[in-house]
């Protein structure tokens, strides 16, 4: 099976994209294909509001503009058996970009109107699993709720019907990396926000076991039914 992986931050060697690397090496070792895209990486337009992708499921920008990546994405989605989505918290939210791309993935949904909740089919074939991941500065991963939903339903809906095998959601996380953080680096972040010397131990344990059940949640999505 192939295992898909969008990271959201912008950051290079940031968390999200460490925590994704750990799910991707956990179903690599349960036997599955993984590719990683990370959208800060690629040309995605904004959405301009034409609503012609309504009436045919086909973006206007998508066909005019063969630089423009959504359609690479599509292609990757429709091939991938799995799926990993991962996003900072920006302002209580996803960033700019992620709300942009699955803006633009609205041309692959198939909204039955009148319905309330309202009914939303996705046009890209196959079933998708997936694991979902937020990250937030706050210590208190209540800051996350917003994205999490946000994530999780897009993954329910590019899933078709597949389920969301886990939610990670990290908080307190600030320095780019910093779920690899070495203990002498994250007594320097403690020490500018005075945080006590003896929760740099905690932060570190719970950065192992959140790489350990990430790890483990990239073993599961690889090993699940669709
Ligand atoms: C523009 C911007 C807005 C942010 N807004 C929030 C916020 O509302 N709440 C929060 O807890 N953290 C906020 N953060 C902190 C990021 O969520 C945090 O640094 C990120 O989750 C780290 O993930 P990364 O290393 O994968 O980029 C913000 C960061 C930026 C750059």
């Amino acid at each position: 099976m192939k295992i898909l992986g969008i990271v959201g931050s912008p950051r290079k060697g940031s968390s999200n994209d460490l925590l994704v690397d750990m799910i991707l090496k956990g179903a690599v070792s349960r036997g599955a294909e993984v590719e990683k895209i990370n959208i800060g990486d690629l040309n995605i337009a904004f959405c301009t509001g034409c609503m012609e992708c309504r009436q045919n499921g086909i973006c206007r920008i998508t066909k005019k503009d063969p630089d423009d990546d959504l359609a690479m994405i599509v292609d990757k989605i429709a091939q991938a058996g799995g799926l990993v989505l991962a996003s900072p918290v920006y302002i209580r939210h996803v960033p700019g970009q992620v709300k942009n791309l699955f803006d633009r993935l609205v041309s692959q949904m198939i909204i039955t109107p009148g319905k309330n909740p309202p009914e939303i089919k996705c046009r890209i074939p196959g079933k998708r699993n997936s694991v979902v991941v937020v990250t937030c500065g706050n210590p208190d991963i209540k800051m996350a709720a917003e994205t999490l939903e946000f994530l999780k339903n897009s993954a329910l809906t590019c899933g078709n019907g597949g389920t969301v095998v886990s939610e990670l959601a990290v908080g307190g996380l600030m320095l780019p990396g910093q779920v690899n953080a070495d203990k002498r680096t994250l007594l320097d972040l403690a020490s500018n926000l005075n945080i006590p010397e003896p929760a740099v131990d905690n932060m570190m344990k719970q950065y192992k076991s959140i790489k350990e059940q990430a790890y483990q949640d990239g073993q599961k999505l690889a090993l699940m039914k669709r």
